[in-house]
Formats: structure tokens, C-alpha cells, sequence
């Protein structure tokens, strides 16, 4: 630990250090992923699963670049191209898919059941490709409560999950623990404004009793865990992961 002293002098230089920092890492941003995909070598008529599709877009813009047949699935579809279905059921026979995308999904839901559902409805030699947002050790336990709550989370942990793949049957082709490079991406390219965010909660947090009142407890806690989301990977508290597992 540096004397008083010594932190002043350390803070009043404009060091190499904060020259450093102002720099960038030419971080990966989420496009990153769709070339993950890419990489496996996809052909023309294969049929790709989006597993927690949302609106589908990803799925949707993986089927124009390879000339794949998709099925977009999400308990709250919000598109009409996407069908209601769950991880934990996948409306398909044994070794019937070639893919599945699964992006931001695996957090939401029972991990074990979910795994084994890619596990059985991928034939030989099919792969997933997983995003998942992971807690660090940097993830106080009271935020992880928190944050669970808020955002209907398993707070499933990397050791959970990666123990849970290998049961389901299914083998690490790569594992990429991405960290805060996506935000750093998207931070340098404008696609997000920590300040904004940070704002936004700072008001939220002073405003907290009057917004429950009017909106709800719940509402206030989703906009809560929406906004420290980000925020969290840029901290190190949630580490955004890349599993492709093959079967
Ligand atoms: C953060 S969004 C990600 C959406 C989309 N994959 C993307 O990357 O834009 C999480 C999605 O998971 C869906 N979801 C929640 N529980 C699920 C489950 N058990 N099985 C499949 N999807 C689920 C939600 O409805 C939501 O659309």
C-alpha cells in the first residue's frame, strides 16, 4: 500500500500508465461471434437451431450468409418467424440438427436439461455455439443475489457449466472468456455509452422508492439489473464466454 504521499505524487504525473489506458485493444466485438459460427464450416441446407432467439436476427442474418434452414425458438417470441419453445424441450428427434446458436441464453435457464436437449437433438459431428455470461470472483455474493433476482438469473458458474456439458456428453472444441471485449467494443464504436448507464443509475438508486411506487418493484429491478449488466463486465464481475461444444 502506497503512503498518502506517495499516491498523490503517483496521481499528479501524467504517466506512460494513463497514456496507456486511453488506448485501445482492438477488442473482438459481438460480429466476432457470427465468424465463430463461420469457422465450423456450415453448409448450404443445414439446419441451424436458434435456441433464445428473441427476434431471431442473428439466426436469421447466419441463414443468409451460409443458405442454412433455421428454427428460431423463445418462450417470448418477437417476431412472427420465431416459434415458442424452450431449451429444455427442443421440438426435434435424436441427432436431427446440425447446429445450434445459443447467444445470450444459457443464464436464463436450467443448465443440465438444457445441455442434454443440444446433446440429443445433434448429430454426430454437429456443434453449438454458446454465449454466456459467466460471474467472476469479483461478483460480490449480495450482487449476485441481486442481480439474479432482478433478471430471473441461475447464477450458474463456469465450473457448473463446464461440468454440466461434459455430463450431457458434449466436448470443449474451444473455450474463449471474452471479458469485457464486446463492451469494449461496443464503447469504442458508440453502440454504448457506459457514462449514459452510469447515469441512469445513479438516478435510479436516488429515485428508487418513488419509481417502485409508480412502476412496480420488479420493473425498477430489471432496469436496475439491465443497466449494471454492462457495467459488471466492464468491472470483471460477469466475464462473457464463448463455448463452441461439438457432439
Ligand atoms: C438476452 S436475450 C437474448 C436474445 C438473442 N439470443 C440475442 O442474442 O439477441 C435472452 C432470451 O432468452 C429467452 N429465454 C428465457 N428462458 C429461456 C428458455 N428456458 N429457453 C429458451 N430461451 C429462453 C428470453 O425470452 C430472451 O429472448
Amino acid at each position: 500500500m502506497p503512503t498518502v504521499q506517495e499516491l498523490y505524487e503517483l496521481w499528479a504525473d501524467d504517466s506512460e500508465l494513463r497514456d496507456a489506458l486511453t488506448r485501445s485493444l482492438d477488442p473482438r466485438g459481438p460480429d466476432w461471434l457470427l465468424d465463430v459460427f463461420g469457422s465450423l464450416g456450415p453448409q448450404r441446407d443445414d439446419l441451424l437451431v436458434d435456441v433464445g432467439a428473441r427476434d431471431g436476427k442473428h439466426s436469421a442474418e447466419l441463414a443468409r450468409r451460409h443458405g442454412l434452414r433455421v428454427v428460431a425458438l423463445d418462450p417470448v417470441p418477437q417476431h412472427p418467424d420465431v416459434r415458442v419453445g424452450t431449451a429444455e424441450e427442443l421440438p426435434f428427434g435424436d441427432g436431427e440438427v446440425d447446429w445450434i446458436w445459443c447467444r445470450d441464453v444459457l443464464s436464463h435457464v436450467d443448465v443440465p436439461r438444457a445441455l442434454a436437449e443440444f446433446a440429443r437433438v445433434l448429430r454426430p459431428g454437429g456443434a453449438a455455439v454458446v454465449y454466456v455470461t459467466l460471474p467472476t470472483e469479483l461478483l460480490e455474493p449480495g450482487e449476485a443475489a441481486r442481480l439474479a433476482d432482478a433478471c430471473a438469473l441461475t447464477a450458474v458458474t463456469a465450473a457448473q457449466l463446464e461440468t454440466a456439458a461434459r455430463d450431457a456428453g458434449l466436448h470443449e472444441r474451444t473455450v474463449e472468456r471474452l471479458g469485457s471485449e464486446w463492451r469494449e467494443a461496443m464503447a469504442e464504436s458508440g453502440h454504448w455509452d457506459p457514462a449514459k448507464d452510469l447515469l441512469s443509475l445513479a438516478r435510479l438508486l436516488r429515485r428508487r422508492d418513488e419509481l417502485a411506487a409508480r412502476y412496480g418493484d420488479a420493473a425498477v429491478d430489471a432496469a436496475w439489473g439491465g443497466l449494471v449488466w454492462g457495467i459488471y463486465q466492464a468491472l470483471g464481475k460477469l466475464r462473457p464466454t464463448v463455448y463452441v461444444w461439438t457432439r
